[in-house]
């Protein structure tokens, strides 16, 4: 239980943007130091703005193309475009890192709290982590959205509480964003209510194209200096599954569902983004033992996703959060409760 000091702390961290505090943040975003496209010989504005209008925005994506596909996009040469992807790598810095260095970029991961100590400890001590892409599966009312709104809270406080002292974005596909349950959270932290939820951006995706194309907001909005530290999208797979529904069109779904999760980690890495996204079940009926329930996605999303865990309803009203598959926790199960002030360990 926070103390009367702490929460008054929380409320002073989530309270107006004053100046000192819009300046700090303004900096710690100005930290993610990204060079530009045209600092790359043979980029010019007017070969960035081509590129730009094909949705190449930053250097990595430049990077990692082929002189060809430069080409076309941009309308330069293939010397030129080669010559560019070279540079771009060289600025990058990609290729190997020893474990020093790779300890070291690590460093400035932060970890968002889920508001349950269960579940914090399931996924690793201090809840979802940035730099990583934590990926909730199970059926409808298994508690999915109410762990994003809960994230998209906590996200706003400071360090020592648990927090990430950021904003969230939260891609709503599904039209359940519900901004009278952000009021509850914040309450249940002691938080003003209307002040944390200006600190969440929600966008509502209308179709798969759209909430790829979302994605590319994000990083202008932290280029312009907003110090977005959350990443949701609620729900990850429904657009893909209701579009492309037939057997036929599988492999069409997978690839853009792949583009999509690909897109979500380089956001996630190049701006220290938590990202947290939520995804469906379906019957699995080849499943003879256990759970018959598979997530959306298969392996695909399975595989781009850091940190999985399966919800499900418990015994006496309680939830029970499975992590699946981690890259170094075990598997393991966490119980918690959805209450009206929030994720809590007890009811
Ligand atoms: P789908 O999006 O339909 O797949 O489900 P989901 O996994 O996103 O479920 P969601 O997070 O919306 O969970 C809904 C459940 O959360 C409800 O059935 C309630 O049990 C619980 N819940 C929602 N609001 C409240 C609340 O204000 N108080 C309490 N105690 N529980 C709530
Ligand atoms: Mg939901």
């Amino acid at each position: 239980m926070a103390t009367k000091k702490e929460m008054d702390e929380i409320k002073d961290a989530i309270s107006d943007e004053d100046e000192e505090s819009s300046k700090k943040k303004k900096k710690k975003s100005d930290d993610v130091k990204e060079p530009e496209l045209t600092d790359l010989p043979g980029i010019g504005p007017a070969v960035a703005a081509k590129l730009e209008s094909a949705g190449i925005l930053d250097m990595m994506s430049l990077a990692v193309m082929s002189p060809a596909s430069l080409g076309d996009a941009a309308g330069v040469s293939p010397a030129v475009a080669r010559k560019a992807i070279q540079a771009a790598r060289n600025m990058l810095d990609l290729g190997f890192c020893d474990g020093m260095e790779f300890a070291k970029k690590r460093a400035n991961v932060n970890y968002i709290t889920t508001g349950s100590k269960n579940l914090d400890e399931l996924l690793g001590g201090r809840g979802i982590e940035s730099k990583s892409i934590t990926e909730a599966f199970g059926a409808f009312g298994s508690g999915k959205t109410q762990l994003g709104l809960s994230l998209a809270v906590n996200v706003q406080m400071p360090l020592a509480q648990g927090g990430a002292e950021g904003k969230c974005v939260f891609i709503d596909t599904e039209g359940t964003f519900r901004p009278e349950r952000i009021k509850q959270f914040a309450d249940g932290i002691g938080a003003n209510p209307e002040k944390v939820l200006k600190n969440i951006l929600v966008a509502r995706a209308f179709n798969s194209d759209h909430q790829m194309l979302l994605l590319e907001k994000i990083g202008e909005l932290i280029k312009a200096g907003e110090p977005i530290r959350l990443l949701i999208v609620d729900s990850l797979t429904a657009h893909f599954r209701a579009e492309y529904a037939g057997r036929g069109q599988l492999a069409d779904r997978q690839q853009k569902l792949n583009r999509y999760m690909h897109d979500l980690m380089k956001l996630a890495e190049t701006y220290n983004l938590a990202v947290y996204v939520t995804n469906q079940v379906m019957a699995n009926p080849a499943q003879m033992f256990g759970d018959p329930t598979t997530a959306i996605g298969g392996n695909i999303v399975g595989h781009a996703s850091t940190y999985r865990i399966y919800l499900r309803r418990g015994k006496a009203g309680s939830r029970v959060a499975k992590l699946i598959d981690s890259p170094n926790l075990p598997d393991n199960e966490a119980v918690y409760f959805v209450t009206t002030a929030g994720i809590k360990d007890k009811e």
